[in-house]
This record gives structure tokens, C-alpha cells and sequence, in this order.
């Protein structure tokens, strides 16, 4: 049978992809920050608690924005729990997630941790419990200036230098009926917002707000947009794809849904950006000055079926190679709406949905976690426009797929990079350029089978790279491929440029 080939045209564009696409998540929940984050009486853990082979594995991700202290358990988070010195601490019971957070890790050891990572910190305030007063001295205690007294609290806390956190959550998916605090409706969400908006922006009118989008009501969506546009910054909704009872490509299906709430919000998101109207000068502080983008948050594969009394929310998802496939699509949807996506935060960064798990007092990383290092080494620059016309993977419960799913960028350096993932379990296929371009190289990740996973003792992961790779890139069934290539004739001075390091 003959390999399918499809040609792939590249078109680079003037938008720029965020590098705060590469976000991460941590939580009070299970354990994710106790027992993942830090473990004091681990061997493998820092005098003050902190999990260094955790660390070492995150820090090769290089997250670009780390979100703290939750979701859901934002709702019952008050920051003065976790300041002062770590054995006068407040414990209380985490009644979200079970269990007891001593909050040892606090505000400072989650700065300084982000600070370790080079990720910038970003900050979910308490819309439930909490009070707009508590989320404007938590902003006075990260970012101002000494000689008031929640800054010199962070002063005694051993800080002089203000944090300078520029990115706040207003509020954590406050229309889930479920969760706690009384914002369920979108005009009390608006008009709650606007008073932590003006007591956080009148300590620090330098802030990035982000404001709870919904991805399924489009009322909401609306409500919100239209009355906070003068001061969004961030528009978040978050995605959590699951096969449900699709099947293997469950999972993709979901993912396109997610990408038809795209097309709807965006140009909501673009009126709301155009039309919102200018602060009058007696509110003290500046509105938004540039336009509002999408916060994709939260967002990974996570089948939330009860599995028993150990994992009763499903977050311990062991992650297969259709999984890493997934998020390798995820990331090139992001590529293809990198105009109106600014950030994105992966959901969570250890142990729960996590691409780095702790056993005992190791930890191994699963197969989402090879292709988030491979997209991280390749992706930046600018957006290339890629189309294609490939072949349908056959249709089932999750409707009709491409064979293909791609992005592309271009880099500062000249270079384009694409990246080229293969859906069909079965099927190789051939990919070539329909421009006049020169192959620098190529790099591609594979795994035995979609359903192939990491354990401690085994990375099922196979690398394999070319340095000077055909005109056709052949790509296996099921695999993940960055092709580097320049401008026909650009070749030998990037090539050289590249030698030369
Ligand atoms: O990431 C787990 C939970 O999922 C978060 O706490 C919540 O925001 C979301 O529903």
C-alpha cells in the first residue's frame, strides 16, 4: 500500500508566540506541593524541605509562569497562613482535597521557588472565603516598597526587595455551582471583580488581571467580558480533554470542541478589546492598555472517573503515549490561535496530572513529559501559517481526524521550525514542503504503542534525530516530529551561523 503524502505550504506571520505558553500549575491538592514540590525528611530533599530531583526535572522544562496556590482550593487560601517563621504556622484542614495543609510553603518559598524554575509567579486570590481588603495586602505584601505593614512583614520574612508579581487570578472557575463563594452568577462574578480590582489595583496599579471565563456559556462569557473590558488583561478558561467513552481518540475529539469555543470567544474577546470603554481618572489607577488575550490556565487530559478510595477525582492519570500525542496537538493549537492566547498553564506540574511523579524518594517522568522538553527547546519566535490537506483517519465515535495535526515557527534566527504529529496508530506518512526549503535537521519521539507509559523502572520513550534529513520526512504511525528548516538559499548562512554555534 502506498504511503500517504501530504504537502504542507508555510506562511510566517507577524504574530508573536507568548513564551508564556510553557506555564505550569501547583496546588494544595493531594500531593502535589506536599510530597511533590517539597518533602522534608526526604533524602532526596533540601535542608528547608524542598524536593531537589522534583526541581531538577522541572527546571528542564523551564516554565515560563508558575500558578499558585489553586483552582478550587484558591477558595479557602488566606496568605497570611503561610508567612512568618514556618513553625508558627497556621494548620487547617484542606477541605477540598482532604488531608492538612501546614502551610510551610508559603508566598516567599513559592517566589523563590518560581525564582529557581526562571518562571514568572503567578497568583490566584481568594474570591470565596477571602475578602478584596486580604487580596489587596497580599499584592502589598509581594510588591510594595518597605515602610507599610504587610510590606514589612515580607521584610521581616527575610525580603527586602519586593517580589514584583505581576500576574493575578481574580477568582479561580467561580461559576461552577459546586465550588464554594457565592460569584455562581456572572453579574454578581462582575460586580464582586470589580471590587478586588480596585482595591488591587489601587496598591499596585502595575498588575495583570486575569478574569474567570467560562468555556461553556457563552452568557457568562459575554456578561463578564463586556463589563470588566476596561481592565482585562487575561480572559482564562480552562480545558480538560478525556476519552470519555469515544475510544483511543476520545481525547482529539475533545480537543476540536475545545478549539469550536475558540471560534466562538475570540471574537467576542476582539469586540470586548475594541469597544471596552476608558477609565474615567477617579478610579486612581490605569486600565488595560493593550488588547485582551486568552489565559488557558488550566488545561491537560484528565478522566475524572472515581478510581476507589486512594484516587476518588481520577488525578492520578498515568499518562500513555496517545496522551503525549494529545498534548503535542494541544501545544500546536496554541501555535495556531498564538494571536489571542497569552498564557497557558499545564494542569499540574507533580504528581497530580502531572508530568513529573514522585516515588518514594525518587521520581520518574511520564511520556507528556518528553514532548512538553521537545516543544520547549523548539518553539518561540513568531507563528507560521502551515496548511495542508491530509488524509481522514478513519471515522469513529470521535468523528473524523486528520492524519496530521501541525504548527510551525519562525524563529529569531531565520529558521522555521514544524512540527509534524502522526495520529494514525498504523499508518506511516510523508510530509514534504510545498516551498523551496532546506532541511537543517529533524528530531522525532516515538513510544511501542499509543497505550505504551513511563513507570519508575521504564521510559518507553525512543529519540531519534537526523542531522540532514531527505526532502520527504517520513513519519512513523504515531510519532512527533520537529523538522528545522531555512529558506532555500538562506541554508549555508544559517547552516554556518548553526556550526558555528
Ligand atoms: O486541576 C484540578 C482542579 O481542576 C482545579 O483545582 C480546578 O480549578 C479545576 O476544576
Amino acid at each position: 500500500m502506498p504511503v500517504p503524502t501530504v504537502s504542507l505550504s508555510l506562511q510566517p506571520t507577524d504574530a508573536e508566540i507568548s513564551p508564556l505558553l510553557f506555564g505550569h500549575f501547583i496546588e494544595f491538592i493531594e500531593n502535589c506541593i506536599q510530597g511533590g514540590v517539597t518533602d522534608s525528611g526526604s533524602p532526596a530533599s533540601s535542608e528547608t524541605g524542598i524536593r531537589l530531583d522534583v526541581l531538577e526535572k522541572a527546571e528542564k522544562l523551564h516554565p515560563a509562569i508558575l500558578r499558585f496556590p489553586g483552582g478550587t482550593y484558591a477558595n479557602i487560601y488566606h496568605w497570611m497562613d503561610g508567612i512568618g517563621p514556618v513553625s508558627s504556622r497556621r494548620k487547617r484542614r484542606n477541605l477540598i482535597w482532604g488531608g492538612i495543609n501546614g502551610n510551610a510553603f508559603g508566598t516567599a518559598e513559592f517566589v523563590s521557588y518560581c525564582r529557581k524554575l526562571g518562571a514568572e509567579p503567578m497568583l490566584c486570590v481568594n474570591m470565596a472565603s477571602g475578602t478584596a481588603q486580604e487580596a489587596a495586602d497580599w499584592v502589598e505584601y509581594c510588591n510594595g516598597e518597605p515602610g507599610t505593614y504587610y510590606a514589612d512583614l515580607r521584610v521581616a520574612d527575610g525580603f527586602p526587595e519586593p517580589f514584583h508579581v505581576k500576574y493575578w487570578c481574580i477568582g479561580n472557575e467561580c461559576y461552577a455551582e459546586p465550588d464554594l463563594g457565592p460569584q455562581h452568577d456572572p453579574l454578581r462574578y462582575v460586580s464582586d471583580a470589580w471590587e478586588f480590582t480596585k482595591h488591587m489595583k489601587l496598591m499596585d496599579p502595575s498588575l495583570k488581571l486575569i478574569y474567570v471565563g467560562n468555556p461553556l456559556d457563552q452568557e457568562w462569557n459575554s456578561t463578564v467580558l463586556e463589563s470588566l473590558a476596561p481592565v482585562c488583561d487575561y480572559f482564562s478558561i480552562h480545558h480538560y480533554s478525556s476519552e470519555g467513552a469515544r475510544g483511543p481518540y476520545g481525547p482529539f475529539a475533545s480537543l476540536q470542541e475545545f478549539r469550536s469555543q475558540l471560534d466562538t470567544l475570540i471574537p467576542l474577546l476582539h469586540a470586548c478589546s475594541v469597544s471596552g470603554k476608558k477609565l474615567s481618572p477617579w478610579y486612581r489607577f490605569p486600565g488595560r492598555e493593550t488588547k485582551i488575550r486568552l489565559a488557558i490556565d488550566e488545561w491537560n487530559i484528565w478522566d475524572s472517573t472515581p478510581r476507589g478510595k486512594d484516587n476518588p477525582y481520577g488525578l492520578k492519570m498515568v499518562y500513555t503515549w496517545r496522551d503525549a500525542l494529545w498534548t503535542a496537538c494541544m501545544l500546536n493549537t496554541f501555535v495556531e490561535y498564538a494571536e489571542d492566547i497569552g498564557i497557558a498553564n499545564l494542569a499540574q506540574m507533580v504528581n497530580v496530572l502531572a508530568p513529573i511523579v514522585t516515588s518514594g524518594d525518587t521520581s520518574f517522568v511520564q511520556t507528556t513529559y518528553h514532548v512538553l522538553l521537545f516543544y520547549r527547546k523548539y518553539l518561540q519566535g513568531r507563528k507560521v501559517q502551515c496548511s495542508f490537506s491530509a488524509p481522514p483517519l478513519s471515522a469513529g465515535p470521535a468523528g473524523t481526524l486528520s492524519m496530521l495535526n501541525a504548527s510551525a515557527c519562525l524563529k529569531t534566527d531565520g529558521t522555521i521550525c514544524a512540527f509534524l504529529v502522526n495520529l494514525s496508530q498504523d499508518l506511516p506518512l510523508d510530509v514534504t514542503f510545498s516551498e523551496n526549503y532546506c532541511m537543517l535537521e529533524s528530531e522525532v519521539l516515538s513510544a511501542p504503542s499509543f497505550s505504551a507509559f513511563n513507570t519508575p523502572e521504564c521510559d518507553v520513550i525512543v529519540h531519534s534525530s537526523c542531522a540532514n534529513p531527505q526532502e520527504t520526512i517520513h513519519l512513523g504511525p504515531a510519532s512527533v516530529c520537529a523538522v528545522c528548516l531555512s529558506p532555500a538559499g538562506a541554508s549555508d548562512t544559517v547552516a554556518q551561523a548553526a556550526a558555528m554555534g
